[in-house]
């Protein structure tokens, strides 16, 4: 897969997404990350980028031309068609299952804004999908960029040591949250691990995983179970 990062600070992200997971699936040759700075394709000898907002108002805004002809390079610099998705806090939101659909893809172009905003005409002519990280406002789009690139590289094939573990995390398959996790020492002074875990009986501690996974779910995020899923059991031990 191929993303390019359209951004004021392309090495920003570059270096974000050059340790851990991300950098080993770079380095296995399943993901290349490439910057664009819409600096480089501006004019004049101040190269600028942003201009005051029509209407009035604080901040800038980012001009068209720079972005844009940053995007065409972008876009051009290979044959397989783009997904242009821009990050801001108007986008729509970002989930497991939209991570998945970003993963499937062989390209992505990611542009991030800074200052008030990019000129909305730009936005309507070029951008694929808007998406947010959460409701809260970033100073810049690069830091929610760094975090698309991280969730999408680790469900490339071969960027995960043990291919299990993406399948059983937080909000993949069933929907539900993670079930926690122990290792040694048993008997520690903060506290011993649950016994059930010890017991070599793979049904029970699938049960006991289960379960903790719903009742972890119900206490922190409960908004989450109307979309799970789950048997009538399970609905009715939550239930009771
Ligand atoms: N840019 C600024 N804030 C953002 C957010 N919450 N999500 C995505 N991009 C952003």
């Amino acid at each position: 897969m191929r993303i390019d990062v359209v951004s004021l600070f392309p090495e920003f992200v570059a270096q974000v997404a050059s340790h851990g997971v991300v950098g080993r699936a770079q380095e296995r040759g399943l993901l290349s990350i490439h910057g664009w700075n819409p600096r480089d394709h501006a004019e004049g000898n101040y190269r600028r980028v942003d201009d005051r907002p029509f209407g009035g108002g604080p901040g800038m805004v980012m001009m068209i031309d720079p972005l844009r002809s940053a995007l065409q390079a972008a876009r051009g610099a290979d044959p397989a068609p783009a997904k242009v998705v821009y990050l801001s806090p108007q986008g729509v939101p970002l989930t497991q299952a939209r991570v998945r659909e970003l993963a499937g893809r062989e390209r992505l172009v990611l542009l991030c804004g800074r200052y008030e905003g990019v000129d909305e005409r730009l936005l309507a002519a070029e951008v694929d999908e808007e998406i947010s990280i959460g409701d809260y406002v970033l100073s810049g789009g690069e830091l929610a960029a760094a975090v698309v690139i991280d969730a999408v590289a680790r469900l490339q094939d071969g960027a995960l040591n043990d291919a299990e573990s993406a399948v059983q995390d937080s909000f993949e398959g069933d929907g539900l949250l993670d079930c926690p996790h122990y290792t040694r020492p048993v008997e520690h002074a903060l506290g011993a691990v649950p016994e059930v875990l010890l017991s070599g009986n793979h049904a029970e501690i699938a049960r006991w995983r289960r379960r903790q996974s719903l009742s972890r779910t119900r206490q922190r995020r409960p908004d989450l179970l109307d979309r799970a899923a789950l048997t009538e059991a399970e609905r009715r031990w939550l239930d009771g």
